[in-house]
């Protein structure tokens, strides 16, 4: 792929991490990530971001920067957004083919880019507000973006052409082939990628949605006229939209979520399941809608986007030695990592000799501020009275969820 040029003077260059990798290590990827960087040329040359030294990534970013008549030595700033490896992990190799780089980042990057790469020559510290001029126009202003994703992350600001580039913030899952802009997709394919904006969200920016909204605020009175984060499409045509979307999913963790309900249920030898249906369709009788995930054989990534956009999450587990059944404590022990926080829930499962359940999800949910509605339980199979009991409680919990919408 060559760069792309996405105003004058500026440049997207990006790889795509392919869809049999985990990001992170543990995040399924079925259509890919998009790793991005960004070239600014002025009078001196800047690169925002780098890329990951996986495969051979770095020699198709050499063909990309080749595609703009650069080399490695052509280029005189690194600005590093976030020093997570994802964007970093080639700069050692970058760094010997360019010693003279001149590498801005935030005082806390600055100890991790030395703990990572072991580089600390040619590095300076940036704080809000302080600016890098390139010549022919092309100011960098540089923003204390602090954890998102890591301590040391920061914005980058534009001034002549209005792109704030973002790195992990704004971002999301998703290859990027064809199309760049947002203006280029497909209605299918911009859906694609709002949907895939959430799971990256929940995966990975979740835990830490107090600062986005104190980002977002940092940035609210800069003229920006596109979002360029280093993973997925640049925001071009309506950058608000990606803007919008997480300060909304910023606000799911302190609740209401969307007046939806998330049911995951596991089961051994089916008599937890012969209850699901009855819960669907007391929720879907009050008109809210149901995502389904079965655990463990969902992946939790995908779960937590479901459960971080709704206001209602029903878990369905059998008491297992006196506990909850152990893939289900994993997932929500993945809920309470992530913060998802402020929901009304409803449990319920069988139980062979003993309950247990309910017990130990009380206790690892004490701090996630939810709020119960009473369990159903029984003893081995559900009998008719336990089907209209379940039905009852999913039309109680959709009831109290509509309740925070009314009015
Ligand atoms: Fe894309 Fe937090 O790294």
């Amino acid at each position: 792929m060559k760069a792309t040029e996405i105003t004058e003077g500026i440049y997207r260059l990006g790889i795509n991490l392919e869809s049999d990798q985990l990001f992170e290590g543990m995040w399924p990827m079925p259509d890919g990530i998009s790793i991005n960087s960004y070239v600014i040329k002025g009078e001196k040359t800047a690169i925002i971001d780098l890329t990951e030294d996986v495969d051979d990534k770095p020699v198709q970013f050499e063909r990309e920067l080749a595609s703009i008549a650069l080399q490695a030595r052509d280029v005189d700033y690194l600005i590093i957004n976030h020093m997570e490896p994802d964007h970093t992990s080639w700069l050692p190799a970058f760094y010997a083919k360019n010693p003279d780089l001149q590498i801005y980042i935030s005082e806390k990057g600055a100890a991790v880019l030395k703990a990572f790469c072991g580089i600390d020559r040619n590095v300076h510290i940036v704080t809000t507000g302080d600016t890098l001029d390139l010549g022919k126009g092309k100011i960098l202003t540089f923003y204390e973006a602090p954890n998102l994703h890591w301590p040391e992350t920061m914005f980058t600001f534009e001034q002549s052409s209005g792109i704030l580039f973002t790195c992990d913030a704004f971002g999301s899952y998703g290859a990027i082939t064809d199309a760049v802009f947002d203006d280029q997709l497909s209605s299918e394919q911009h859906d694609f990628f709002m949907r895939e904006a959430l799971r990256y969200y929940s995966n990975i920016i979740g835990g830490l949605s107090m600062f986005v909204s104190k980002a977002i605020e940092l940035v609210q009175d800069l003229e920006i006229k596109m979002v360029a984060p280093s993973h997925g499409i640049v925001w071009r045509e309506n950058p608000g939209e990606i803007i919008e979307a997480y300060a909304r999913f910023a606000r799911y963790m302190t609740g209401p979520a969307e007046p939806e309900v998330t049911i995951l249920w596991s089961s051994m030898y089916g008599n937890t399941q012969k209850v699901v249906n009855a819960m669907v369709k007391g929720v879907r009788s009050e008109g809210l809608p149901v995502h389904l995930h079965r655990v463990p054989h969902d992946h939790v990534s995908f779960i937590l986007a479901s459960a971080w956009k709704s206001a209602g999450l029903i878990l369905g587990m059998p008491t297992y030695e006196y506990r909850m059944f152990p893939p289900m404590a994993w997932a929500l022990d993945m809920f309470g990592r992530k913060k998802v926080w402020n929901k009304k829930v409803l449990r319920f499962g069988s139980f062979g000799w003993s309950g247990g359940a309910q017990r130990e999800l009380d206790t690892l949910t004490e701090k996630m501020k939810w709020t119960f509605v009473e369990p159903v339980e029984w003893q081995g199979r559900p009998d008719d009275a336990i089907l209209a009991r379940a039905e009852a409680q999913a039309v109680a919990l959709a009831r109290q969820i509509k309740g925070d919408f009314a009015g």
